[in-house]
């Protein structure tokens, strides 16, 4: 696991500029979707091959990038014209994490200013963006986008690349179809990381689908070391009027042991644990991966961590790694495993997890990751429980505004 990058925002806003943003934020703030959606329209009719080869379409259909994106432009500006608010670090890492897992190099931000900026023209009318206003909200975006590109700068430093140098192709070693439908893949290791590294760290994974677009998706890794790295593919069903997803589908139908994927370099945001310090694993679902990932490198760097593990599900059936995760807490004399399923089942509690925040060790980290309502659940019982949102590192598997 990594360290989180440190982010720190070097640049600030003159007071002219902090007065300008700080007036038009709430019109800005008010149009922002629709600003965001006429600013990827812009870019995808500009550049269709961003959408096939590098954004995620998925969440584009759904829009919940669009939202991110917005959300985290504004909050950002938010912070610059008040720098007494808490800096959005976590935030930051994790769009900077993101991107070095895409790829990202310095030279696209040019090209994401152009449209974007179109678009905020486009949506509120150059009588409202005026060159004042223009050159504020410049301003805004150059920050953000440099502190990005150094955070960016400095984790393909870390991995040893130049920037955007993440892709490899990589042979699929094993495939195991596991009890609860997901499908764990083992593939050649990309680019040397050592084994440690993998806990927590998720790949971007490209497969070519049938209309040819290559599409990237992220995955935990659930193992690694001795050249190879795995991670855990839950199939995403039709549920209502809502397509099956695209790639995990195409993974569970398509993959065979030989083939070739685009895999990346390992990154992700998940802070190692403080040594000697006590943990909690929360997970629901598919979130189990980065805690199996956790699990597995302390069975090998630190057995004698005391940790709690808590995982919620539906039933036994589709508890994703369910067998590893018992073996693997077995193999750490200090760790405890509880389960909650909403159908019941033997061993577990009937229906929803519920935390006991205030119960829980003295100074303990605390890793989340599950659906985005999950998580947000589970972070809002820890906050009313008292502990400290510094010890509460969460992984989410789509973009979500709440974040910010
Ligand atoms: C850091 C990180 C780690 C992750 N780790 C794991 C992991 O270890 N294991 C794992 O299984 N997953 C993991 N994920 C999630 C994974 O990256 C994918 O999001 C997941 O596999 C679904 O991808 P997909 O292509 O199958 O679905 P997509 O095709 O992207 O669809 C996603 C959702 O969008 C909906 N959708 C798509 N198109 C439309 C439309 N036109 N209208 C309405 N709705 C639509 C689908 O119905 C579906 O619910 C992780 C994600 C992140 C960000
Ligand atoms: C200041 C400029 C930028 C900001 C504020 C920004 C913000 C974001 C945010 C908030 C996310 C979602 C992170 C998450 O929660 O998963 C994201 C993801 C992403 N960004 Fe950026 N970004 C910027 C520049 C760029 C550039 C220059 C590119 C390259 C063309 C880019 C490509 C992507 C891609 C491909 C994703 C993943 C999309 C997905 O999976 O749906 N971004 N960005």
């Amino acid at each position: 696991m990594t360290s989180p990058t440190a982010v720190a925002t070097k640049d600030e806003l003159t007071p002219e500029h902090a007065e300008m943003v700080a007036a038009t934020l709430p019109l800005v703030g008010a149009n922002i979707d629709e600003i965001t959606s006429v600013f990827y329209r812009r870019l995808f009719d500009r550049h269709p091959e961003l959408l096939r080869t590098l954004f995620n379409r998925g969440n584009q259909a759904q829009g919940v990038q669009q939202r991110a994106l917005a959300a985290s432009i504004a909050t950002f500006a938010t912070h610059l014209v008040d720098p007494t608010l808490p800096h959005p670090a976590e935030l930051l890492s994790r769009i900077g994490h993101k991107h070095a897992s895409l790829g990202v190099t310095p030279d696209q931000y040019p090209i994401v200013h152009e449209h974007l900026f179109a678009a905020i023209v486009q949506v509120l009318g150059a009588d409202v963006v005026t060159a004042d206003v223009a050159e504020a909200w410049d301003r805004v975006y150059w920050i953000m986008a440099q502190t990005l590109i150094d955070l960016e700068t400095s984790l393909y430093a870390e991995a040893g690349v130049t920037a955007g140098d993440v892709y490899r192709r990589a042979r699929v070693l094993g495939r195991v179809d596991d009890p609860s439908g997901a499908v764990l893949v083992t593939v050649s290791a990309v680019g040397g990381a050592s084994p440690s590294s993998f806990a927590a760290q998720y790949v971007s994974v490209g497969v070519t689908l049938p209309d040819g677009a290559r599409q990237l998706r992220q995955y935990s890794l659930v193992g690694g070391g001795a050249g190879e790295m795995t991670f855990a593919v839950k199939p995403v069903g039709a549920v209502g009027g809502s397509p099956a997803g695209e790639v995990s589908n195409w993974i569970r139908d398509n993959l065979r042991v030989g083939d070739l994927l685009d895999v990346t370099l390992p990154f992700g945001d998940l802070p190692a644990p403080r040594p000697g310090a006590p943990l909690v694993l929360v997970s629901a679902g598919i979130g189990v991966t980065p805690m199996i990932g956790i699990l597995e490198a302390l069975v090998v760097e630190a057995p004698d961590t005391h940790v709690r593990i808590l995982h919620a599900d539906r039933s036994a059936r589709t508890h994703p790694l369910r067998q590893r995760q018992h073996e693997l807490a077995t193999r750490l004399p200090n760790a405890s495993l509880e389960i909650w399923y909403e159908d019941g089942g033997p061993g577990a509690h009937t229906g929803r997890l519920e935390l006991d925040a205030a119960g829980l060790p003295e100074g303990a980290e605390v890793y989340l990751c599950g659906g985005n309502g999950f998580v947000r659940a589970v972070r809002e019982q820890l906050e009313a429980g008292g502990v400290p949102a510094g010890r509460v590192h969460c992984e989410l598997f789509s973009p979500d505004a709440w974040l910010v």
